[in-house]
């Protein structure tokens, strides 16, 4: 480690959280980022991080749908060396496009995942005890009895689904496992993934779902229709790749939606523009309920 950091100049913090922190860095002038871990299992973390990316750089053919490369590790501090991406954020990229490069930039991000799980997918059962036991084992933070009430019955609403898509198939894949639009970069070529910490093996409509959550509450494009609490063009944007391909039921897709919607919900309930997009996709993903 003593050389690894003499080697690196320019050292700037991007971004640290209780978790981890990422740094810009150069080595000869070429840029490259540091990123280091801190729980007690950082040794694992890197080395699970390092797998991962080899094995998604191995089968990711199309150059325009890339990962970052771990370069080298440092299992005992828990800091990993990762190649530079270059471009803006998926994210940032939205912010300053117009209505119809935001569906090409979906429709390119949906062709990413595609690309990055390969022919790493298999049916599986729904598992409804499983789901059953997680839904109760969320803990909601004390709320005021009215935003109580929205988290009861969407959670109520969830478990009826639940009980409609026990064992129906479900397309279990190789994700990214923090689908996001933060976690791409874009330059006028080439889509990478970043933030990417080892092979997450969970259902493509989770991820999914997650991904247009997280996008319609943060960065809504409110021109669109709203449909079972999504923004209807963007989500068939993200689809247009194929990505959901593989006859998994649709009705797992919209428990997973709800899903989000609720952990969402519950989380940002301090950013008022967030918590009021948040409500406006519940009431939306509720209707014709009969709720
Ligand atoms: N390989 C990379 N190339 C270019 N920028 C990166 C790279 N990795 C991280 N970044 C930048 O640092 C930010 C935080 O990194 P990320 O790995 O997403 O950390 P976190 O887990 O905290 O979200 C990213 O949003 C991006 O701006
Ligand atoms: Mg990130």
């Amino acid at each position: 480690m003593a050389n690894a950091s003499t080697r690196f100049t320019d050292i700037k913090l991007i971004k640290a959280t209780w978790r981890n922190a990422v740094f810009h860095a150069r080595i000869s002038g070429e840029p490259f980022i540091l990123k280091q871990f801190y729980p007690p299992e950082k040794p694992d973390i890197v080395e699970r991080l390092k797998t991962g990316l080899e094995v998604a750089s191995l089968h990711m053919k199309d150059p325009h749908f890339q990962v970052n490369k771990c370069l080298e590790v440092f299992s005992a501090q828990g800091i990993a060396v990762l190649s530079y991406a270059p471009g803006v954020t998926v994210a940032e990229q939205l912010v300053i496009s117009s209505a119809k490069e935001r569906i090409t930039l979906l429709e390119r991000c949906g062709e990413w995942h595609l690309n990055y799980i390969g022919n790493r997918h298999k049916p599986s059962p729904f598992p409804k005890t499983f789901w059953e036991s997680n839904l109760e084992q969320i803990k909601p933070p004390a709320m005021r009895p009215d935003k109580k009430y929205i988290f009861d019955v969407l959670r109520a609403n969830l478990h009826t689904r639940i009980a409609g898509i026990s064992g129906k198939t479900q397309i279990t894949a190789a994700t990214h496992g923090d689908f996001s639009v933060e976690n791409i970069i874009v330059d006028t070529e080439t889509l990478t993934g970043i933030d990417i910490e080892g092979t997450k093996w969970m259902p493509v409509s989770r991820e999914s779902a997650r991904f247009l959550v997280y996008l319609h509450s943060s960065y809504p494009q409110p021109a669109q229709t709203m449909e079972h609490g999504l923004f209807l063009e963007d989500k068939n944007a993200l689809f247009t790749s194929g990505l959901m391909q593989g006859g998994e039921a649709p009705e797992i897709f919209r428990f997973f939606t709800g899903y989000h919607l609720l952990l969402r919900y519950m989380n940002m309930r301090a950013d008022p523009d967030i918590y009021e997009r948040i409500l406006t996709m519940i009431g939306s993903y509720l209707e014709g309920n009969g709720v």
